[in-house]
C-alpha cells in the first residue's frame, strides 16, 4: 500500500495515515440480523483502504482511486441529501458521527476499494467503516469498534436509505483472523468460532446483481414487521421474530397472509439453524454444518424469495461436486455470491468444475475466491 501513500503525497502534498476495513462473507444466518436474530459472518481478506490527513478547515476532500474522481464537502454546511453516489457512504458516515457528538476535523482522503462492488461481500460496510475509523482517528478520538459499527449501520440506514441490519458493519469492525463470529444481533454479544483447516470457505461470484435488490430488501423488512405485529396480538411480549418459535408461528400465524407466513418461517427457522450450526462447527461436524447451509439456501429461495437463477445454479452445481459439505447464497441476495464449505483436498477440482459449468450455462465467467478469515478494521 506504499503506492496509495505515494499517490496521496502526489495529490495533496503531505504524508497520510493509512486505515483499512474488510468485506465479509456470511456463513449462515441470512436476513436474521434486522430481526434481532443470529448471524455467523467472517471478515475476508478484501479491504477498503483509506489514506487520510487532517486539514486546517472543516472540509472533506475525498478522492477515489477506483473511480478517479474527487468530491468535496463542507462539514459546516447543512447536510446534502444522498445522491446514489459512492460518496454517500463517506459523507453519510461523517454526518452521522457529527450527529452523535463527534466533532470531526476536515480531512484529505484517498480511498481505494478492493472488495468487489455489488457482489454481496459488503463493499459498502467496508468503505463506511474504513472512513469512519479514519475520520475519528484524524479528529483524535479513540475508537470503540462496536460503537463505530452501530454508527456506520445508522449511516447506511438513515442516510443512504438501505434499512440494513448490523451484521456487515459489525464484522468489518470486529472480525478476527482465522475465525467466524457468532453474533447475537440483539445484545451484540458474540463468540469467536475458530475456522478449520481441513474444510475451506470458497466464495463463488455469480457476476450478476439484479437491480431490485434494495427495494426488495426494505420490503422484506416491512413484511417481517407485519408478521411481528400480527403475532403480538397473541404473544404481547414479542419484540421481534427472534422471540418467536416455529411452534408459535404454526399456532398463531394461521391467519397471516401466506407470503408473510413464509417470510416469518424463514427467519425463525434460520435463527435455529445458526445456533445448531455453531455447535456443529465447535465439534468439527462439517456434514451437519453443510446440511444446514443447504437448508438455509432452500429457505432463502422458497420462503424468503431473495435468491435468483444464477445463485441457484451455483448452489446446484456445488451440490454435485465431491467434497462439498454445503452451499448457499450469502448476503442480501438477488445476485452476488454463494459460500461453499469444501473439503480442502477437493477445492482445486471444485473451482474448475464450477467455473466451467457456470460459464457454459450462463455465459458469465464466475470469480472464485478461496478465503481465509481476516481481522476487522485497523490503522495499518
Ligand atoms: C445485507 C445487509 C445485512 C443483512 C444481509 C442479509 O448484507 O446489509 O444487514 O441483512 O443483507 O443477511
Amino acid at each position: 500500500m506504499q503506492q496509495l501513500l505515494q499517490t496521496f503525497q502526489d495529490l495533496y502534498g503531505t504524508s497520510a495515515r493509512l486505515y483499512h476495513a474488510p468485506g465479509r462473507v456470511n456463513l449462515i444466518g441470512e436476513h436474521t440480523d434486522y430481526n434481532d436474530g443470529f448471524v455467523m459472518p467472517a471478515a475476508i481478506g478484501f479491504f477498503t483502504w483509506v489514506a487520510a490527513a487532517p486539514r486546517a478547515d472543516r472540509r472533506l476532500v475525498i478522492h477515489s482511486a477506483n473511480f478517479e474522481e474527487q468530491v468535496e464537502f463542507d462539514l459546516d454546511v447543512i447536510a446534502t441529501p444522498a445522491r446514489q453516489h459512492w460518496t454517500d457512504y463517506v459523507y453519510g458516515v461523517a454526518v452521522t458521527l457529527e450527529h452523535h457528538g463527534y466533532r470531526l476535523r476536515g480531512a484529505n482522503m484517498l480511498i481505494r476499494g478492493e472488495v468487489p462492488i455489488g457482489a454481496g461481500l459488503s463493499s459498502s460496510a467496508a468503505i463506511e467503516v474504513a472512513t469512519g475509523y479514519a475520520l475519528l482517528d484524524t479528529a483524535g478520538y479513540t475508537i470503540d469498534p462496536i460503537e463505530l459499527a452501530t454508527l456506520c449501520q445508522r449511516a447506511e440506514s438513515d442516510y443512504v436509505g438501505l434499512r440494513c441490519g448490523i451484521m456487515d458493519q459489525f464484522i468489518s469492525c470486529c472480525g478476527r483472523r482465522g475465525h467466524a463470529v457468532l453474533l447475537d444481533c440483539r445484545s451484540l454479544g458474540y463468540r469467536l468460532l475458530p475456522l478449520p483447516e481441513e474444510a475451506r470457505l470458497v466464495i463463488c461470484n455469480t457476476m450478476v446483481k439484479h437491480s431490485l435488490a434494495s427495494g426488495e430488501y426494505n420490503q422484506r423488512r416491512t413484511e417481517c414487521e407485519a408478521g411481528v405485529q400480527h403475532l403480538r396480538q397473541f404473544l404481547p411480549e414479542v419484540q421481534a421474530l427472534r422471540d418467536v418459535s416455529l411452534a408459535e408461528l404454526k399456532r398463531y400465524g394461521r391467519d397471516l397472509p401466506e407470503v408473510i407466513y413464509r417470510r416469518c418461517h424463514h427467519v425463525i427457522s434460520e435463527n435455529e439453524r445458526v445456533l445448531v450450526s455453531a455447535n456443529a462447527l465447535d465439534q468439527d461436524d462439517f456434514i451437519t454444518f453443510g446440511q444446514l447451509m443447504n437448508e438455509s439456501h432452500r429457505s432463502l429461495r422458497d420462503d424468503y424469495e431473495v435468491s435468483c437463477a444464477e445463485l441457484d445454479l451455483l448452489v446446484q452445481l456445488a451440490s454435485e461436486i465431491e467434497g462439498v459439505y454445503g452451499a448457499r447464497m450469502t448476503g442480501g441476495g438477488f445476485g452476488g455470491c454463494t459460500i461453499n464449505l469444501v473439503k480442502a483436498e477437493n477445492v482445486r477440482a471444485f473451482e474448475q468444475v464450477v467455473a466451467q459449468e457456470y460459464q457454459r450455462r450462463t455465459g458469465y465467467t464466475p470469480e472464485i475466491y478461496v478465503c481465509s478469515a481476516a481481522d476487522g478494521a485497523e490503522r495499518v
